[in-house]
């Protein structure tokens, strides 16, 4: 299985990372060793998915302090820097989630901060286990099926991930049981998550899928072509509203029309009770030439402006289920202000 997200301590300390941009034609490795750099490499999506974010979060204040010793940088300095790579991205809560974790270990130096990422790592490898357990029961339970046909959008694989996979995690335990037929896999506008993604990692497991180009999800649904759809999450509010990569609320529209499960799969790091509801979400907005080019070359006329929001929120009550390694909560079904709060433990 492939790390998306490593620490090395030699031949110099580094997150090492696979180059997700340039996957699938050319499995390159990026060595990381500042702040500017790992900025980059989130900004640019070389590392992305929520729970990898959470985890060069944490290892990026490592990062942070070792330059901090190198280049003399005062305390404020260093909070500043640690500040960039937490607020890189805005919308996954995961990597604001992972810096602040480590945070509060930095007076104890970096032997102590690269222990609790260490710690964080290993934690979220056995979340995307359990949750792929309880997200697969579930499913086979609701549908009564013994084999089931599944859509799913962007990339929630061990690349999006410290290991496994979350919504992927699910899709994995399914043909491990011998209980998943197919896979519908979204392309996923505009940087294409989906087609040089997940397809990758379903071509590396074996498992028989297709690749569909995002407006045609609604169609394979409601055509009565899958029994239910699995997506990743990026941030899930207190009542159950769900941020995700754009194109996910098509995906739950349809499933409430077809009447087939919808379903959300995330560690509990990507809950975010402190946000009362997805109205509150930060959407990222990315270059809109990522919406008016295509691999390099301007499709839109010179005149036309892109309009780019990378993620959008499906409302609680058209998600049948989240899934975290705490178990399931049925938020459709359950309508609670703090819904997630029940299984927060
Ligand atoms: O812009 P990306 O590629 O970081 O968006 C990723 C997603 O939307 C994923 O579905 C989400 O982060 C869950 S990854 C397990």
């Amino acid at each position: 299985m492939v790390l998306a997200v490593e620490w090395l301590d030699s031949p110099r300390p580094m997150i090492r990372l696979i180059d997700q941009t340039r996957l699938p034609e050319a499995e390159v490795m990026l060595e990381v060793t500042t702040v500017d750099a790992l900025v980059d490499a989130i900004s640019t999506l070389a590392v992305r998915g929520a729970p990898a974010l959470g985890a060069v979060g944490a290892l990026g204040v490592v990062v942070a302090m070792l330059q901090a010793e190198t280049e003399g940088w005062d305390e404020a300095t260093l909070a500043a820097q640690v500040d960039r790579v937490r607020d890189a991205r805005p919308t996954a809560v995961n990597l604001a989630w992972g810096v602040d974790r480590v945070r509060p270990a930095i007076p104890m130096g970096v032997a102590a901060v690269l222990a609790e990422a260490r710690a964080l790592i290993a934690e979220d490898g056995a979340a995307n286990r359990e949750l792929s357990r309880l997200g697969a029961d579930w499913i086979l339970a609701r549908t009564g099926k013994e084999r089931v046909r599944v859509v799913t959008h962007c990339n929630t694989g061990a690349l999006a991930t410290t290991a496994w996979g979350t919504a992927y995690g699910i899709i994995h335990e399914l043909h491990d049981r011998g209980a998943l037929e197919m896979v519908y896999a979204d392309e996923t506008r505009p940087l294409l998550q989906g087609a040089r993604l997940t397809s990758w990692e379903l071509t590396q497991d074996g498992i028989d899928h297709v690749v569909q180009v995002d407006g045609a999800a609604s169609s394979t649904i409601l055509r009565g072509l899958v029994d239910v759809a699995i997506i990743g999450a990026d941030r899930i509010t207190a009542n159950g509203d769900t941020a995700n990569k754009v194109g996910s609320v098509a995906l739950a529209l349809a499933c409430r029309r077809a009447g087939i499960p919808f379903v959300v799969a995330a560690p509990f790091s990507t809950v975010d009770l402190g946000t009362p509801t997805g109205a509150e979400i930060v959407i990222e907005e990315r270059d809109p030439t990522e919406v008016t080019a295509f691999g390099g070359r301007r499709t839109a006329p010179p005149e036309a402006i892109g309009f780019n929001p990378a993620f959008d929120v499906t409302p609680h009550d058209l998600i049948s289920a989240v899934v975290t390694e705490r178990g399931v909560v049925e938020p459709a079904t359950t309508p609670h202000p703090e819904l997630l709060a029940r299984i927060a433990g």
